[in-house]
């Protein structure tokens, strides 16, 4: 099989986002796996039907194309009030429109906050919005709780258990990705 097409995407606009920097060891775990991975930007406008009538933005279409393109996705959610980020599924709703580009697609999800639950309840809501776009959702959510600890004076991230998780993450993905090509193919 080719090698594996993966987009990371953050859900955090934030330039420091924590949920962005330990996106980075689940990327590093999917290269080591072979995989080809491609960043994104979710600084969209909101949707608004009124927008679309008119032609989808630029930036919309940029990041449809990059989903298209993609095998698996690498997905980092963080927990705003217990729920996705606004970023997020203001990207998951712009990319569902007609003709939806997420059918079919494979994910993988991590998330960190600052709070003691590591987003874990937005990952719920990460599986179900997932689930209504036709993505399938692997069931290893990797969660970092109390992130802001967990950087040293170096920014160092110091959670080698999670580092680990992040790694394994990504190359379950890049793995998950290829097993589904070929059972598609055959
Ligand atoms: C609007 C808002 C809502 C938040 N809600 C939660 C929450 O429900 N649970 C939680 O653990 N942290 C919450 N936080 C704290 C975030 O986890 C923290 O700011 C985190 O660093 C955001 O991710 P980022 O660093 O990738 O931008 C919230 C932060 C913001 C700005």
């Amino acid at each position: 099989m080719a090698q594996a097409k993966i987009l990371a995407i953050c859900g955090s606009l934030r330039k420091a986002s924590f949920n962005r920097r330990i996106l980075a060891f689940a990327v590093q775990g999917a290269r080591e796996a072979g995989g080809e991975v491609e960043e994104c930007d979710l600084d969209l406008p909101l949707y608004n039907g009124d927008i679309e009538a008119q032609g989808l933005p630029p930036k919309v279409v940029a990041l449809r194309d990059k989903i298209a393109a993609a095998d698996g996705l690498l997905i980092a959610a963080p927990e705003n009030n217990h729920g996705l980020s606004a970023a997020l599924k203001n990207a998951i709703d712009w990319a569902s429109r007609p003709p939806s580009v997420w059918p079919g697609k494979v994910a993988a999800s991590c998330g960190a906050t600052s709070g003691l639950f590591g987003t874990v309840r937005a990952s719920i809501q990460l599986r179900t919005t997932l689930a209504a776009v036709q993505v399938t959702l692997l069931p290893q959510h990797v969660w970092v709780s109390q992130v802001h600890k967990k950087f040293d004076d170096q920014e160092k991230f110091g959670d080698t258990e999670a580092i680990q998780k992040l790694k394994e993450l990504g190359a379950l993905l890049v793995k998950t990705v290829g097993v589904t090509a070929v059972a598609v193919a055959s």
